[in-house]
This record gives structure tokens, sequence and C-alpha cells, in this order.
């Protein structure tokens, strides 16, 4: 069993970010920028943003972090965001969610020009995603195909079960598993909440994404031996230690691991190959 490493991946690929922005600085290019909106006080929403604004300095780039009270109009917010589009210096943009809920979530991806959308929610990016354009795909999509990449993991004829069908990370992932591409060319089920028996399916499955948001889902007894092992869930589960909670996957690592050829863990996995699509996003979207 190969445990498929998202931190030292993420780290190198960092590395490599780095000497990109080095070299357009060296040609008079000015450095990409990443502007964050956040809005309320949500802790986790915090916590990630504070891991983007992080991994942005690591790298060379500027950041912006916008933040709002929870208090604020829609139409607040859609001001705030048409003028970041007009805004030159800035060159992607994101707005944390969730959003509160008096807020229209969708109307505010819509309004982040698709140029700048490094989150790669708009519509017209989940639309030339689908039909396999440039496009800007979403995060933890592209970590996990980045990851397959990295690990030289085949996948051409395999089959894949995606359990999960989120906009942002279940039907994406499909989608690119499904498409003519390296990593790519596999046989895709998406399995779902009215999936009838999921086992099934799963106990069939060379490729297993599991990105439902239920701690320990995949058991032992669902995974066929030599399966490669996707772990996308990152649930917060009180704990008797200093921060009151650790994170747990939707995979028993414990009796899957055994049965697998490559594992993602969580933490350390998935998760911090997100921040780098973030990164690499700002990157192409800065034109380079
Ligand atoms: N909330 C949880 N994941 C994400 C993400 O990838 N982007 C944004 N903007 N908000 C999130």
């Amino acid at each position: 069993m190969i445990i498929l490493d998202g931190k030292a991946t993420a780290d190198k690929i960092k590395i490599e970010i780095a000497a990109k922005v080095d070299e357009i600085l060296l040609k008079g290019g000015k450095r990409p920028h990443l502007a964050a909106i956040l809005v309320g006080e949500d802790g986790a929403s915090q916590t990630y943003v504070g891991h983007k604004e992080k991994a942005c300095a690591q790298v060379g780039f500027t950041s912006t972090i916008l933040r709002f009270s929870d208090t604020i109009t829609e139409d607040f917010l859609i001001n705030e965001i048409a003028a970041i589009n007009a805004n030159p210096d800035i060159d992607g943009l994101i707005v944390q969610l969730p959003l509160p809920k008096h807020i229209n979530e969708q109307r505010v991806i819509e309004t982040i020009d698709p140029k700048k959308d490094v989150d790669g929610f708009h519509p017209e990016n989940v639309g030339r995603m689908v039909l396999g354009l440039p496009s800007f795909v979403s995060a933890t999509p592209w970590g996990i195909m980045e990851l397959l990449k990295r690990y030289s993991i085949e996948t051409s004829g395999k089959n894949c079960v995606v359990i999960g069908r989120s906009n942002i990370v279940g039907r994406p992932m499909a989608n690119l598993l499904s498409q003519k591409s390296k990593p790519g060319d596999c046989t895709v089920t998406i399995c779902h909440s009215r999936t009838k028996d999921i086992k099934e399916h799963t106990l069939n499955a060379d490729i297993i994404i599991a990105a439902l948001g239920i701690p320990e889902f995949l058991t032992g007894d669902m995974v066929k031996d030599g399966a490669v092992i996707i772990d996308v869930g990152i649930t917060r589960v009180k704990a008797d230690n200093k921060s009151g909670f650790r994170l747990v996957g939707d995979v028993l690592f414990r009796e899957v691991s055994p049965k697998c050829s490559y594992i993602t863990p969580v933490p350390g996995g998935v998760g911090p190959m997100t921040i780098i699509s973030l990164l690499n996003n700002t990157l192409k979207a800065a034109g380079y």
C-alpha cells in the first residue's frame, strides 16, 4: 500500500509555482494577485481563507482578503464583486462558501467574471470543463487529477466509482475521469444517497473516490484488493484534545488501507492539493 502524500506533493508544486513567479518578475511581469471575500465569522471558513492567504505568500502571490459582517446585503456583495471584476490589478477572485442564508449563492457565483473565477464555480467554467475545453476546474477535482498524474496511476479502462454527486466534487470528478484524457478514460459510476446497494458497486471498483461527507463510511468489506482509494471527506469530529476536534475522512482508514494499492490519508491527502489548484488557477488567470 502506497500513501498518496498530498502534503509533500503540494509542497513540491508550491516550489515550482514560486520559481515561476520569480521568472515572471525577472521578465518585468507583475505578481499574480488573488482576492478572497469572507462573509461572517464561520470558524472553518476563516481557517480555510487563512490557509489560502498563507499559500499565496509562500509562492510570492499578492493576496487581498475582504472581510465583511454577515449582516451585509446581497446587493452590497454583488457590488463588491463587480468592483473586483473591473479592477485590472486583481487576477483571481474567490468568495468563500457557505454564505449567510439571506444571500443567494448562485447569483453571487454568477456575478464573478468567469476569467477571474479561480474556484471554477461559474456555469461558464463548469460548461467548458464538461466539454473538455480550457477552463478553470474546481479545486478538489483538479487536486485529485494532479495526484493521480504525479503518482503515475493508470486510470485508462479502469472502473471508477465516485460516491457523492455534489456540484463541486462528485459530478466534476466523474466527468473528468470519464474524459478522453490522461488521467481519464475511466468507466465511471456515480453513487449517491438513493443508490440501492453502494457496496455492490464499490466491490467492482478499481478506483474509489469517496466524497459524500459521512465519516468512515467506506469500510474494508466494501473494497476489493488492490483498489486505489481517494478520500475527499474532512469532517470535524469532537475529540478530547487541545483543539477539541479531529479531522475524519469518509474512509475507515484502518480497515481499508491494508487492502488497497494507493490511498490518500486525512489529513494530508486531498486537502493540501486543493489549495494548489487555487494557486495554479490564479497563475493561469494572470496569463501564465
Ligand atoms: N467552501 C468549501 N470549499 C470551498 C471552495 O473550494 N471554495 C470556496 N470559495 N468556498 C468553499
